[in-house]
């Protein structure tokens, strides 16, 4: 118990164990009495088989205790539901949205991060969408699953009751990067939250471009450092030969400002070569696109 809430966890892996414990009596017992049964009427034994009549014991005892067995299974994973539905009123909330193929989450005070940062010992509540198509958001740590679904919200909450960073990623296949769909959640300390949760302070325009690469979700899908992932690396990016297919015929051009918006707004004019034509339309302002350029530009 944290205050005055039992973990989440708890609740989800206490059904877990009482489903668990079930399943392995049922599967010993049945067992046993098979085995048993092949041996003592084994047709050596019992060369003339006897007519067997019902018998009215047996006939109510299995079925008045398989169903207490899955009442009772019904009962506590409807309440470890209704647990989990049922928001704590003091929880943060966060809006989460999904995209191909990344997340990104929002605080009430307009802050933004691609890494879910949370205090410990405080109940967030999570509220999640999508931009595109159905994704689902995955905790394991914290038995939190949710799907993320376009044009609607879903939520869930859950309670991190130790510092640490933990995974979060994508549980429902959703296109060619749904593997790299993952981030991190990171409990801190509550000081250390509140510092981060008010910053943003005296932000470099180098900062804010990497910042804002990374609020639109573009780093799920291109690296900065080089690597190669569902999309071409960013890094030393600009001036260079690339080959395009535009409207399914390649060409060859050098990447210059007027390429990168254009890869930005319509990423389907210019698809480079061997990468499949994935890329989202991503929303930016004017301003947002010319940090982003100079960011890039930047990047050797
Ligand atoms: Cu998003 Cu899988």
């Amino acid at each position: 118990m944290v205050n005055g809430w039992p973990h989440l966890s708890g609740t989800v892996d206490s059904v877990f164990l009482f489903i668990t414990v079930i399943s392995v009596i049922l599967l010993v017992g049945i067992t046993g009495v098979m085995v048993y049964f092949v041996v003592k009427y084994n047709r050596k034994r019992n060369p003339s088989p006897k007519d067997i009549e019902g018998n009215l014991l047996l006939e109510i005892l299995w079925t008045v205790i398989p169903t207490i067995l899955v009442l009772a299974i019904f009962y506590y994973g409807w309440e470890g539901f209704k647990f989990m539905r049922k928001v704590p009123e003091n929880a943060m909330p966060v809006k989460v949205t999904a995209r191909q193929f990344s997340w990104s989450f929002e605080y009430s005070n307009g802050r933004k991060s691609d890494v879910l940062r949370v205090p410990v010992k405080k109940p967030v509540k999570l509220t999640i969408t999508s931009a595109d198509v159905i994704h689902s958001l995955y905790i394991p740590a914290f038995r939190a699953k949710e799907d993320a679904v376009p044009g609607m919200e879903t939520y869930l909450w859950f309670l991190p009751d130790e510092t640490g960073t933990y995974d979060l990623f994508c549980t429902e296949y959703c296109g060619a990067g749904h593997a790299s769909m993952i981030t991190k959640v990171e409990v801190v300390p509550e000081g250390e939250f509140e510092e981060w949760y008010r910053g943003e302070a005296r932000e470099t325009e180098r900062d804010k471009g990497l910042r804002l690469l990374q609020e639109k979700g573009c780093l799920g899908c291109h690296s900065t450092d080089g690597s190669k992932k569902i999309g071409p690396t960013f890094k030393g990016l600009f001036g260079r030969q690339v080959t395009v297919l535009t409207d399914g015929k390649a060409r060859t051009i050098t990447t210059d400002e007027g390429y990168i918006s254009r890869a930005i707004l319509e990423p389907q004019a210019d698809v480079v070569k061997d990468y499949p034509p994935v890329m989202p339309k991503v929303q930016v302002s004017q301003d947002e696109l010319k940090t982003i350029i100079g960011y890039l530009k930047e990047l050797k």
